[in-house]
């Protein structure tokens, strides 16, 4: 009797006080936006008042809208000239100048929780969601090994292992009549190779019948789910505490999520349980370069598990696209094609018998393909937010205070007039000319400063096509698209 009295009482009185809490949380609100609009130190900003007031309007936008953010950027610039406050306490920059200040390496500035959370599955983080950059290089120290040109040119035949894979395939389709859908081939690759030469594991992503792997689709649904989960903090970690039978019924699309964890989380636990396992291996691994570690933070299960997702995400989509786009536009230009394919030939003439990296690297059309490639791809559009450091920093010549949260879309460099002129054609030409040296500066898809893992990589871009991902396929491709395009007409593009 004195539970349902003191139950009654509980609902009565929160009927009395929600209507006054809810105005409460208004009121509160409206101040904070009036203050956020006119009276914060970034008042002097000009930007949309919606997106000054409160974060809901890059939340409204991105889940409601379903809008690109990056291109709204461009409209917003137009609109309000170099600096766009698209925040709160957030500023975005378009002079290309501003990329260089952001993202210097000499600046050691932290990454912003609010985008980079989204990326957080579990308690702990990886090198990309590691906010303070010395805990990030500390981590970044150990797997940057992997990837340095030596190591690379030792693993280039697991490259052309899955090239040779993806090719055949390819030939499987041209044989049955079918359409291709170059952007799942060039993503199965990548999937492929990364599993290869980072875990040395395969999901066989490259045999599934029109390439429809479930890991290759599963990676696809993730990005999207995180552009809506980044406005709400902690989703992605309660979504994946769901036991994961409940998960896949209730959301198909994860299952090659789950399988994929679960294929990780044995092999992670596998090392742990025997690191002798390791000495078998063809060749090193990330978890060969992690087990190098001492510190706690890095030598456990979840920093191993981590660090193998990051890999999985930072490089399946960022290789694919610039493959995908750079491929359909070699064959969309038949100038651009036909040098491209004498070049190939000459350095290329038996099909079979494939050149090394080391020769492809030096062919200068080919290097010319790649960096437009990249240049279209432009890498991650999401603008990339840094914190200003305490003593504040000039940006664009205006000095920004402590704290803010700036970020510049690569596309605003990519896509300036006055370094790539004619920037929206695709030309592989302007990074041949005189002026070409300089114009690698400018090519920022791999981001500037922070990202050492990429310092690395970029010097080797510098001179060549990047050994990670699968070039060698394009005289391949360029050899079996001319009878599907033939036999096939339209469809092929279409399907890209
Ligand atoms: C065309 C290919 C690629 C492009 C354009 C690209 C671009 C980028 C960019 C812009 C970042 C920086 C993100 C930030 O500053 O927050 C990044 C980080 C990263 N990428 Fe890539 N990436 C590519 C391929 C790859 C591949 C193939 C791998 C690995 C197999 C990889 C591994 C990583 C890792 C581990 C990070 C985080 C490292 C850190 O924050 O220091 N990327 N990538």
């Amino acid at each position: 009797m004195a539970t349902i009295f003191a139950k009654t009482d509980f609902l009565s009185t929160l009927r009395a006080y929600a209507p006054w809490a809810v105005a409460c949380v208004c009121l509160y609100s409206l101040l904070k936006a009036v203050y956020n609009v006119y009276l914060h130190p970034l008042s002097r900003f000009p930007g949309p008042k919606l997106a000054v007031a409160s974060l809901w309007w890059q939340a409204y936008f991105d889940v409601w809208e379903k809008g690109s953010l990056s291109l709204k950027l461009v409209e917003l610039h137009a609109t309000y000239g170099n600096i766009v406050r698209i925040g709160p306490n957030q500023l975005h920059f378009s002079r290309p100048s501003a990329y260089h200040e952001i993202y210097s390496s000499r600046n050691r500035w932290s990454k912003d929780s609010h985008l980079y959370d989204a990326y957080v599955d579990t308690s702990s983080r990886s090198t990309f969601t590691l906010l303070d950059y010395e805990s990030a290089k500390k981590r970044r120290d150990f797997t940057m090994n992997l990837f340095s040109r030596k190591s690379i040119l030792e693993v280039q035949s697991l490259v052309q292992e899955c090239v040779d894979e993806m090719c055949d395939n390819i030939d499987d389709h041209i044989a049955n009549k079918k359409s291709i859908n170059f952007r799942r081939a060039f993503r199965c690759c990548t999937l492929d190779t990364i599993c290869s030469l980072c875990f040395g594991c395969t999901t066989n992503a490259l045999s599934a019948s029109e390439f429809r792997s479930p890991v290759e689709h599963a990676l696809e649904t993730a990005l999207s789910i995180r552009r809506i989960f980044k406005h709400i903090p902690g989703a992605m970690t309660l979504i994946l505490r769901i036991p994961p039978d409940l998960l896949t019924y209730l959301q198909p699309d994860t299952k090659g999520h789950l399988e994929m964890n679960k294929m990780l989380v044995e092999q992670v636990r596998g090392i742990f349980a025997n690191p002798q396992t390791l000495a078998n291996a063809d060749h090193p691994t990330v978890f060969h370069e992690l087990m190098k570690a001492k510190d706690q933070s890095i030598f456990s299960e979840q920093a191993f598990l981590d660090e193998a997702w990051l890999f999985l995400f930072a490089g399946t989509d960022t290789s694919s696209d610039a493959l995908t786009v750079g491929t359909l536009h070699v064959l969309g230009d038949h100038h651009v094609y036909a040098k491209l394919m004498k070049e190939l030939l000459e350095a290329w003439p038996k099909l079979d018998d494939r050149p090394r990296y080391e020769t492809l690297e030096s062919l200068p059309y080919l290097r010319a393909v790649v960096k437009e490639s990249l240049r279209f791809t432009h890498g991650v559009v999401t603008p990339l937010t840094r914190v200003v450091p305490p003593e504040g920093a000039v940006i664009s010549e205006e000095f920004i205070p402590s704290g803010t949260v700036v970020s510049m879309s690569n596309i605003f460099v990519h896509t300036n007039e006055e370094i790539f002129p004619d920037p929206h054609a695709f030309k592989p030409e302007r990074w041949l000319g005189p002026a070409a040296g300089s114009l690698d500066n400018w090519l920022v898809s791999f981001g500037k400063g922070s990202t050492e893992l990429h310092r690395n990589q970029s010097c080797a871009l510098r001179d060549v096509p990047r050994l990670r991902e699968p070039l060698p396929s394009v005289r391949h491709a360029a050899e079996w698209c001319e009878p599907v395009g033939l036999a096939l007409g339209r469809r092929v593009h279409a399907c890209v």
